[in-house]
């Protein structure tokens, strides 16, 4: 199919939204592109670092980099459950090349901690995942008092990028990846509202709008970093939960 015609689709497909973020997408997509399977890439050399590879999309996407070959190095607050992780990765990969740095992302702290450790193990860094995130039915607030889905989704993935752009620009072109949410459709990005107040606040809400700020910063990245040195993709999982209750 023509390159013009298969842009013209896909722009249809993301102007109607639905069918872009649902498994519709995909779907479309994997033909009108023709992805090849993801288990077929060989990320051997690539040094990849994931945060939330400790659990749901991101423990999948753990899985298939272990399975393709790459150096994977998981960003996470649970060393035993990303230790025992890894042992399991290990063994049915065969993959050796699996690290692990232990911070909380709430944390400013650890973030700065977990940035000096990667930049210390490894010369270059491929690809940075930021995965990691939530969505709080009540209000949490991060160590330095701001709204934890702002810190955990907003400030440290930028801080984390900003203290690694040097181990990034050695693998350019790099890749930082951000998992964002269909569901920042819901909100502009109000940027004296960013944190919504105490009395006003919701979950979904707050969720939104920090996810909307993710994007905007990934724009505001990409126009600042030369595409041969680093390019910055922002994308949406598909929906996925595993225990509707608490979603
Ligand atoms: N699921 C969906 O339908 C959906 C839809 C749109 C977007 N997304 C986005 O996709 C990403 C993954 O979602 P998911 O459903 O796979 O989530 P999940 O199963 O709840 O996993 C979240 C991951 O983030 C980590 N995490 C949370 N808070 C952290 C902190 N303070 N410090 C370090 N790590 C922390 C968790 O670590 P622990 O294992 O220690 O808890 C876990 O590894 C998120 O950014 C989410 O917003 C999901």
């Amino acid at each position: 199919m023509n390159s013009r015609v298969v842009e013209a689709l896909d722009s249809i497909i993301e102007g109607l939204v639905v069918p872009s973020f649902t498994s519709i997408g995909p779907a479309l997509r994997r033909r009108l592109f023709q992805w090849q399977a993801l288990n077929s890439y060989d990320l051997s050399g690539q040094v990849i670092v994931l945060t939330g590879g400790t659990s749901g999309i991101g423990e999948e996407g753990a899985r298939l980099f272990a399975a393709c070959g790459a150096t994977l190095v998981i960003v996470a607050r649970n060393a035993a459950k990303t230790a025992a992780l890894l042992d399991e990765l290990r063994e049915t990969s065969g993959n050796q090349k699996l690290d692990a740095v232990e911070a909380d992302l709430g944390d400013q702290q650890q973030v700065r901690e977990a940035a000096r450790q990667l930049a210390d193990r490894y010369k270059r860094i491929d690809v940075l995942i930021h995965n990691a995130g939530a969505l709080y039915n009540t209000r949490k607030r991060a160590a330095n008092g701001t709204d934890l889905a702002v810190e955990l989704m907003v400030a440290s993935p930028f801080l984390l990028t900003g203290l690694l752009l040097s181990s990034l620009r050695k693998a350019a072109p790099a890749r930082v990846l951000t998992m964002s949410s269909g569901g920042m459709y819901t909100q502009a990005l109000t940027v004296d509202d960013l944190q919504m107040s105490d009395e006003d606040y919701q979950g979904a809400k707050q969720y939104a709008k920090a996810k909307r700020a993710q994007v905007v910063l990934n724009e505001l990245w990409a126009q600042r970093m030369a595409p041969s040195d680093i390019v910055f993709h922002s994308l949406h999982p598909g929906w996925h939960c595993r225990d509707f209750q608490n979603c």
